[in-house]
């Protein structure tokens, strides 16, 4: 069953200062259940208050479903493991976007439209010389992505299906030559067009590495860097995929919604975790290794530490996607003939921390970001590039979610309410 409507369920009952209200009730196709509170303040006065949303849905989807306390993932019913190990990226950018797995003409068809548009004019590419050397890349791609709506302008009306089959198709096959204008503009090098005949993963890392024509990219990095990119191609209602979708409710164009999807992304506590995982990991590296004081910061509150790479709003037993890259690490390093102690501390943080009563209770376990810096640092991609790699797989994931809300027609501008705690009404007394 696949985009179904969800089946009503018995009505629940609100009832507060003596008013009942009653709430129409539904269930998913995985038998997620919702009430729908639409008429709470007109009926109650009342609004819900739910700190961080945990407890609430703006939307129903029919792309990605999570089941935190079995460690689900799947796109489109799929799951991630299958994906992972059987398909390339751009294959689960399709069914992402368009429900399906491409037939072999579709995904040949898929493959030469991304090529076709993969170029960014150089004068565009321009953009990212007026960033000081340090800017982070994230906030160069958050720019960048947002001005490419200004070389398609006649062309970005949400409301025009065609213009977001076309737009879709720009953003995925262009965002990888901005992520390399980025890393390029951080390195001081020129930049590199990307080339005819190479597949999306290998292109991305011509235009990142090469300095000359014989550069080539050994399959395993491909394979490698395909896996992360479909493990971080989408994940229903997260910070980012939320933020894409909020600024999309206003009928912004989809450049503009992805470009603030980037910047939520980048927060720490979201995507920008995986840079934070290895600096904390090369601090403990610095300080000797003490996985125990560690440990201990993290349960002290008043450290303000986190353990970055660790617990998850939704997966409250594993997170499937770093059982693969934990795994998949162990590869990565073996065939490339690469020792990495930051692994060692990594693996020696976790093993501690499940051991652990504090992360036992509070159901913390590493979650996405945990290990993926160290596949990245593999691949010489450098710390400040890591939130940008996962911003360039979560693209078809932003893009497929807009496309779902603009084009399913009943999503009403995002508008939360609260409650005022200031100052009540007060003259200005002049004089
Ligand atoms: C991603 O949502 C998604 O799907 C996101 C993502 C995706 O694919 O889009 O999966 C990608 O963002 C993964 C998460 C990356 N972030 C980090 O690794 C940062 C470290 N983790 C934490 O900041 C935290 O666990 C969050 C942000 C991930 C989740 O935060 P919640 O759900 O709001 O939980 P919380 O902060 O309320 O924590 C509950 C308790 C608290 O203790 P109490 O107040 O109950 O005593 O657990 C503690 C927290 O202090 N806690 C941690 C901790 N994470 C939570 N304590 C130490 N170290 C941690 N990492």
């Amino acid at each position: 069953m696949n985009n179904t409507k969800p089946t009503p369920g018995k009505p629940a009952q609100i009832i507060v200062d003596g008013k009942t209200l009653e709430c129409p009730t539904f269930v998913g196709t995985e038998n997620e259940k919702a009430m729908d509170i639409s008429k709470l303040r007109d009926s109650t006065g009342y609004v819900t208050f739910d700190n961080g949303y945990a407890n609430t849905s703006p939307t129903t989807s029919s792309i990605t479903y999570l089941d935190g306390d079995n460690g689900i993932l799947q796109y489109r019913g799929y799951p991630i493991e299958q994906l992972a190990s059987q398909s390339t990226f751009l294959e689960v950018a399709f069914l992402l976007m368009n429900g399906e797995l491409p037939s072999k003409t579709e995904l040949e068809a898929f493959e030469k439209e991304i090529e076709s548009h993969q170029t960014v004019d150089e004068s565009f590419l321009k953009f990212f010389d007026i960033f000081p050397k340090k800017a982070h890349p994230m906030a160069m791609l958050t720019g960048a992505t947002v001005g490419l709506s200004t070389i398609y302008q006649t062309e970005v009306d949400p409301a025009n299906k065609d213009f977001t089959k076309k737009n879709a198709i720009r953003l995925l096959a262009q965002f990888p030559a901005l992520t390399a204008a980025a890393y390029r503009h951080g390195k001081g090098e020129k930049r590199v067009a990307p080339k005819k005949g190479l597949d999306y993963a290998s292109n991305f890392m011509h235009m990142m590495f090469s300095q000359n024509d014989s550069y080539s990219v050994p399959k395993e990095i491909v394979a490698a860097l395909n896996l992360l990119l479909i493990l971080h191609a989408d994940h229903e209602q997260n910070c980012s995929t939320s933020t894409v979708r909020l600024v999309g409710s206003s009928a912004a164009n989809l450049y503009a919604s992805v470009a603030a999807g980037i910047t939520a992304l980048w927060g720490p506590l979201h995507g920008g975790a995986n840079q934070a995982v290895m600096e904390m990991l090369e601090e403990i590296q610095k300080d000797g290794g003490d996985i125990a004081k560690t440990i201990a910061k993290a349960k002290d509150k008043a450290s303000g530490f986190k353990l970055m790479g660790f617990g998850h709003r939704v997966y409250k037993n594993f997170d499937p996607r770093a059982k693969i890259i934990k795994v998949a690490c162990d590869q990565v390093l073996k065939t490339m003939g690469i020792q990495n102690p930051l692994l060692d501390i990594a693996k020696k943080l976790e093993e501690a921390a499940l051991k652990d009563t504090y992360f036992i209770e509070k159901k913390l376990y590493p979650n996405v970001d945990f290990y993926s810096g160290i596949i990245y640092s593999a691949l010489k991609i450098p710390t400040d590039m890591f939130t940008p790699m996962f911003a360039l797989g979560r693209m078809p994931g932003w893009v497929a979610q807009w496309k779902e809300m603009v084009e399913g027609g009943t999503t009403k501008i995002g508008r939360p309410r609260q409650i005022y705690t200031g100052y009540t009404k007060r003259d200005l007394k002049r004089g």
